[in-house]
């Protein structure tokens, strides 16, 4: 037994360090990637948001915006340089690279005790973006990815339920896949417009695409 575990985890790391090669040097081919190092941006995802913000105007100084899911922090800093003037609280169990007028709330959405924090940072008053790019951990078992992946999403749409106001927009990350079919009409009974983008800077071969919808008005159901 013990030897064959041995073999299997000795297997394990020579694919896994394979697979790890093969990311790297699709890391170095990437434009994004080579842009946003050239930029000295925190991550390529700052492409994604900047496209998103570009086609549906959703930055502007002075706003409030809560954040989920922020590390690196990539869209953190360009939320940052949008709302001069505005408030941002951000959120994620990892590491975020924030201004100094950044709230940031260390744990995960979901937590009773991050969520006291978000409230606490908010002033419990409502803001006009909630934004997430949360996404689960991918272990490589679909099923199970996009399950995790669908609970996020509903994580973010309950925050917005809390925390937008009136006409608000919420912005999340979602992978196409089971579940999202009977989600997004849940979320077009509580938003006039909602509607999907995949920005260029999201690869073509991932599931990804963002849902964005505009003018909140709470369920009717
Ligand atoms: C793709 S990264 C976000 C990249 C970020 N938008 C940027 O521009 O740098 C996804 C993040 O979601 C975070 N995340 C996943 N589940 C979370 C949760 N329940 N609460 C907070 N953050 C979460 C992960 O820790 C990860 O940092």
């Amino acid at each position: 037994m013990a030897g064959s575990k041995t073999r299997g985890r000795g297997g394990g790391g020579v694919s896994r360090s394979k697979s790890s090669a093969r990311w790297l040097a699709r890391q170095r081919r990437d434009p994004y990637t080579r842009k946003a190092t050239a930029e000295g941006r925190v991550s390529r995802a700052h492409f994604k948001l900047e496209e998103i913000d570009r086609r549906c105007r959703l930055l502007r100084p002075g706003m409030r915006v809560l954040e989920l899911g922020a590390a690196p922090g990539g869209w953190t800093r360009y939320v940052e340089e949008r709302i001069r003037g505005g408030m941002l609280v951000a959120c994620d169990f990892r590491a975020i690279s924030a201004g100094p007028d950044t709230q940031v709330v260390e744990g995960a959405v979901g937590d009773p005790d991050v969520d006291a924090e978000i409230a606490r940072l908010l002033d419990d008053q409502p803001v006009e973006l909630v934004l997430s790019d949360m996404s689960p951990n991918i272990s490589g078992i679909r099923t199970v990815d996009q399950a995790l992946s669908m609970e996020l999403a509903e994580l973010a749409e309950d925050c917005a339920d809390r925390w937008l106001k009136p006409g608000g927009r919420l912005v999340i990350k979602i992978f196409q896949g089971e579940g999202v079919e009977a989600w997004i009409p849940k979320v077009r009974k509580k938003y006039d417009k909602v509607r999907l983008l995949k920005p260029k800077a999201s690869r073509s071969d991932s599931r990804e695409v963002y849902v964005v919808a505009e003018g909140f008005r709470r369920s009717r159901a």
